[in-house]
């Protein structure tokens, strides 16, 4: 027989008619002459009655443990009074059992799936009853209906859908790459793309006009909670439109999504330069749920006599900042004190900080501090007047290279903010725009692409590549959700020649550019289109809507943090064998080759 209807969706509409499920036992009951199933599906849970009426029924039934998978046909009644659930779907009914068929049973579950507090690793090794659990089942179906939100909006906008291949080429593009040996071609390989960056500017040249996919990247990076080897891409890329058409399509992107998959209205995304989040914020990324900002004092700061500050007020790429908590001052000596080893993971090399008893007498009997006496009050009265400060707030300085200080104080304004309740409640979207082209590459003198180097110029900053290329600004965007980075993308540049001086910018050499590049400047000079696009990071994005804390409980299968498959055991050794075939010998680890 057929399944009528699944479990999660019984409700009132089916009482008095007969139906059919198909799903696991979630839970038995024995109430003494009556067995309690509540048996589960993809859809929910609904409650099965057998009674020992129905010998044949009951006896199945007391065979029955959890996971057992079931079908079910039964009539619908309501619950009797008293036992209705109004929390569940099918609370107020339950289904009285005729037949009950034990398609399999099962062995023992190494847990509850209703335990709360199993470890990651054994949700991960058994990761086939993990996602039986609602929960689970719950931020896949989310994820799905994300995706095909977008999939419905980019179609009815004319994207279509073109795979790009994944046995790709290594090139510089900015994180490692996964490699995969070639058997045909002794000693070469392909890289698994970083993106399908390339491919989709091709894409635009050879005239698509506007192309879509969800799309898996491989990325070899260290595993955090918002970052996977394997992740997905919402991969878009348009012809013929300027940044702000992009963003603007894009922005209604993101309001489709979040209004299809969980019913949120998002407000309108302002829109933040680059420099005005670092500044304000420390953070190209800035949860604007907490309102708390930065204040600038490195100006300040190099005419005091304060070491600390002067010094690096002083530092060619230096900065001083402060950031005011109001209210703050009812903090404990310990809780001041413990954000110092917070700020320190960030580089930080100390955390100063006042507290203002009495902000009308800018010394030491108004302010308590371990830096008063290092300033004179001039300056005391300056950083109290920038900061806005009040009576009752505490300040926390940091001073050190412009990048320590916006890492430590971007980093301690979002967890002050959160630890003191100043964060807002629902969702608070931005654009950040006006990024730099290019990045110092840390210590050293050359420089980097900041997003990547096929992102146009600003009108005009071409001529900064040589003169200052650190202030050359790119039309490149971020997409900024509660102070995280769901999508990014930028104009691309479409003209060979500016693209050979982009390349020149980072010291690629001319054999290089050809070597590694060759195929796209040949592509770009044959009539290429104005393009440009966007990826959105599809993983990030549910996670949020789901409320997950890491994007693993939004992949099916994810990898650790240690990029381990718990479930498949990956990765593994190989025969000597296959190695052969692929040409390789595995050295020894440096660990080994060490000892
Ligand atoms: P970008 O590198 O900014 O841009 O990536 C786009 C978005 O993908 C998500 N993301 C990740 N999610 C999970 N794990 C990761 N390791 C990971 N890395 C990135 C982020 C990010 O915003 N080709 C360009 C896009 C373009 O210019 O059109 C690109 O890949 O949410
Ligand atoms: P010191 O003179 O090293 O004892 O530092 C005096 C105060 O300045 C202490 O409260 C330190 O935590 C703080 N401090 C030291 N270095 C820094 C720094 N780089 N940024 C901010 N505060 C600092």
């Amino acid at each position: 027989m057929k399944r009528t209807e699944y479990c999660g969706r019984v409700d009132r509409r089916y009482l008095g008619q007969s139906v059919t499920l198909m799903g696991w036992v979630h839970r038995r009951r024995d109430h003494g002459g009556v067995i309690f199933i509540d048996l589960r599906d993809r859809e929910g849970l609904v409650q099965v009655v057998c009674d020992p009426d129905r010998a044949e029924t009951f006896a199945v039934a007391e065979k029955l443990r959890n996971e057992f998978c079931l079908r079910v046909t039964g009539k619908v009644r309501p619950r009797p009074e008293g036992t209705v659930n109004p929390g569940l779907a099918t609370g107020e009914v339950e289904v009285l059992a005729h037949e009950v068929e034990i398609l399999n049973a099962s062995a023992t579950p190494p847990f509850q799936l209703d335990d709360e507090n199993l470890s990651e690793t054994v949700r991960l090794q058994n990761r086939v009853l993990d996602l039986r659990r609602p929960a689970m089942q719950e931020n896949l179906k989310l994820r799905y209906r994300t995706a095909m939100s977008a999939r419905r909006y980019l179609d009815a906008q004319g994207f279509i859908d073109i795979e790009t291949p994944f046995l790709y080429k290594s090139t510089p593009e900015g994180a490692r790459e996964f490699l995969v040996p070639s058997r045909v071609h002794h000693g070469q390989f392909y890289a698994l793309p970083q993106s399908p960056q390339l491919f989709k500017q091709m894409l635009m040249v050879a005239g698509f006009d506007r192309y879509y996919q969800v799309v898996k990247c491989f990325r070899d990076e260290d595993n955090r909670a918002d970052r996977q080897p394997e992740f997905t891409q919402i991969d878009i890329e348009t012809s013929f439109l300027g940044e702000l058409e992009i963003r603007e399509l894009m922005e209604g992107l993101v309001r489709v999504m979040f209004r299809d998959a969980i019913g949120v209205e998002l407000p309108p995304f302002p829109v933040m330069t680059y420099a005005d989040a670092m500044r304000d914020y420390g953070s190209d990324k800035p949860d604007l749920r907490v309102p708390l900002r930065l204040t600038e004092l490195t100006d300040l700061a190099k005419t005091v006599d304060f070491k600390v500050f002067r010094s690096a007020a002083e530092l060619p790429n230096g900065r001083v900042a402060a950031l005011r908590v109001p209210g703050g001052g009812t903090m404990t000596r310990k809780e001041v004190d413990d954000y110092g080893p917070f700020v320190a993971i960030y580089g930080a090399k100390g955390l100063a900080w006042i507290k203002v008893n009495d902000v009308a007498k800018p010394n030491e009997e108004g302010l308590q501090s371990p830096i008063v006496k290092f300033l004179k009050p001039e300056a005391l009265r300056e950083i109290l007047a920038r900061t806005g400060a009040q009576t009752g707030d505490v300040i926390f300085f940091g001073a050190d290279r412009e990048r320590v200080v916006n890492d430590a104080m971007g980093a301690l304004r979002a967890k002050v903010g959160h630890d003191r309740g100043f964060a807002e409640k629902g969702w608070k979207p931005l654009w950040v725009v006006d990024f730099p082209m290019f990045e110092r590459d840390d210590g050293h003198d050359t420089f980097g692409a900041r997003h990547h180097p096929f992102t146009a110029p600003k009108d005009g900053h071409e001529e900064l590549f040589v003169t200052d290329p650190g202030s050359a600004l790119a039309k490149a965007y971020d997409v900024v959700l509660n102070g995280w980075e769901i999508g990014g993308g930028s104009v691309r540049i479409h003209r060979a020649e500016v693209q050979e001086k982009v390349f020149a910018a980072l010291k690629i050499s001319p054999e290089d550019q050809r070597r590694k590049f060759g195929f796209l400047l040949d592509a770009l000079s044959y009539g290429a289109p104005p393009h440009g696009g966007i990826a959105f990071g599809l993983d990030r994005i549910v996670a949020m809507m789901a409320g997950a804390e890491s994007i693993r409980d939004v992949i099916a299968f994810p990898k650790t943090q240690r990029q381990q498959d718990l479930l498949v055991d990956a990765p593994t050794p190989v025969t000597e064998q296959q190695l052969r075939d692929l040409h390789i010998r595995v050295r020894p680890s440096d660990s080994a080759r060490v000892a």
